[in-house]
């Protein structure tokens, strides 16, 4: 192994690492320094307006020339530390037997402390081998709260998701530290009421994306793990987001306020019998991987990966990538690396909260969540409000955000739109990328989005895809709000940008 590249960070830079101002105030300090930029374009109004109709007001389909803080996702676009870039240089082009793969086989070991790597180009291709191995038509997964891609893998192979959530979950506005629990009690009855042989595992999000960034307690885990074991029932983590779920935990839960990072990854990946992950996530890098264990949960799967995403010391991403996913993989590991964005999350949400815009509370991992329907009450939940306000941002700032309501969800049996049980416009924070100035823009422009609310209408579908059709669906609007929007904003701003 390069000691370099892949040394765990030393036990300084483990410990907490909040700075203090002397003036009081509460500000999110950058504990790096930026080397490598890239030159953003901040374009006109007009532009922006025209680009909103030719993305047909879906965000995923504007071009980044287009976009000036691109708050999308965190997915594949976190900075990469020097370190990751560095340890790209060394990687070991092979088909077969990469010494790139071991050493990721053995960050995944030290970091997750499983032995078993299956490696897989992104997350949703991990979710693509499981289900395939464990779902069958009637199974049923209980899970604190799907994903999208988890949703849609698991209904493929004829499968249904059991949402277990507490009653904590979707109150959009909390105090409650750990949102994304799983209920015990609603659990056990599940089991009782659908029986063993029909959940072929439950599912455990790290971060809950879709209520939030949430976290779960490892208390809440532990007591996952004594009922699944109790019936034999694997758990499988989506360890994703395992970083801000840690990080979480420091901060949130009592037992764990003087352990490392590293101790709290462990505590969390030793209560799961399969973890899998998306490196775009976790690792600021691409890939994915599933690990375990359990030899035979490993022989099991292993021929699904040869079929499905290559050799089993690539699976289809490319060695340099590899190299940076074990070097990411470590520094998951440090404060200062996984703490900035839920730092500058909590700084944004705190500061839209105060000034009355309906957030998510409390600050979750991710990004900021902005309640749709209580920004606009005035607009429908048929009539898309996230979605809605995803496009009137964009149009007033330039900021890509992605809709996470009813236009990520499907339809059901008679074609009628399953309503989302939230409607949330998310803002993501990718890890080390923005700057404090930039994360005050996006707030400043809602603010006056939030003044001006009344002039946001809402939109409806002109072309929507049969499977994940937030991905590639065209929208219109439902009346000419775009254009009234674009008045008040040049009144506003005259020249300005
Ligand atoms: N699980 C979770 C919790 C995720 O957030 C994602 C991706 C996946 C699985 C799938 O991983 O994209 O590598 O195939 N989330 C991204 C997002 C897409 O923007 O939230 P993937």
């Amino acid at each position: 192994m390069n000691h370099v590249f892949a040394a765990a960070p030393d036990s300084a830079s483990m410990s907490t690492q909040q700075v203090k101002f002397f003036s009081g105030e509460n500000v999110p300090l950058e504990l790096h320094k930026v080397r490598v930029v890239q030159k953003l374009h901040l374009v006109p109004l007009e532009r922006r307006l025209a680009a909103t109709n030719e993305s047909g007001f879906n965000t995923f389909q504007l071009g980044t020339k287009d976009v000036f803080l691109d708050m999308l996702t965190d997915s594949g676009v976190n900075a990469m530390s020097d370190n990751q870039v560095a340890s790209m240089l060394q990687a070991d082009d092979a088909y077969a037997g990469s010494q790139s793969f071991t050493r990721l086989q053995s960050a995944v070991e030290d970091v997750f402390g499983k032995k078993y790597l299956l490696p897989v180009h992104q997350g949703r291709a991990a979710e693509n081998v499981l289900s395939r191995r464990f779902v069958k038509p009637g199974s049923i997964v209980p899970t604190n709260y799907h994903f999208t891609t988890t949703l849609a893998h698991i209904m493929e192979n004829g499968g249904r998701v059991l949402e277990i959530y507490t009653d904590e979950a979707l109150k959009l506005k909390s105090s409650h530290p750990f949102k994304g629990n799983m209920d015990i009690a609603k659990l056990e009855a599940a089991i009782a009421t659908h029986g063993v042989a029909s959940i072929p595992f439950v599912r455990l999000e790290a971060s809950t994306n879709l209520i939030g960034g949430q976290p779960f307690s490892i208390a809440n885990m532990r007591a996952v793990r004594a009922v699944t074991q109790k019936h034999n029932i694997p758990l499988v983590l989506d360890a994703s987001l395992i970083g801000e779920n840690a990080y979480f935990v420091k901060q949130r839960e009592d037992e764990f306020k003087n352990s490392s990072i590293a101790q709290i990854l462990r505590a969390m990946c030793d209560l799961a019998d399969i973890v899998y992950f998306s490196a775009r996530k976790v690792s600021s890098s691409r890939g994915g991987g599933i690990c375990t264990n359990d030899k035979a949960f490993f022989d099991s799967i292993k021929d699904l990966v040869v079929l499905y995403e290559g050799f089993l010391t690539y699976g289809g991403i490319s060695v340099r990538e590899i190299e940076a996913m074990a070097v990411g993989l470590r520094e998951t590991t440090d404060e200062t690396v996984i703490s900035q964005s839920p730092q500058f999350i909590e700084y944004l949400v705190n500061r839209l909260d105060e000034q009355g815009i309906p957030v998510v509370t409390p600050a979750g991992g991710l990004g900021c969540h902005i309640d749709a329907m209580g920004f606009l009450p005035h607009v429908a939940q048929k009539e898309y409000p996230a979605g809605a306000l995803a496009a009137a941002l964009y149009i007033a700032s330039g900021v890509r955000g992605m809709e996470r309501g009813t236009v990520s969800s499907v339809r059901d049996e008679h074609g009628n739109d399953v309503l989302a049980d939230a409607e949330l416009l998310r803002l993501a924070m990718p890890r080390r990328v923005f700057t404090l100035s930039q994360v005050k823009y996006v707030e400043d422009r809602l603010v006056w989005l939030h003044k001006n609310r009344d002039l946001i209408g809402g939109i409806h579908f002109v072309e929507e895809p049969a499977v994940l059709r937030f991905f590639n669906g065209r929208l219109a609007p439902n009346s000419d709000w775009p254009q009234r929007l674009a008045a008040k904003f040049r009144q506003d701003f005259g020249d300005s940008l």
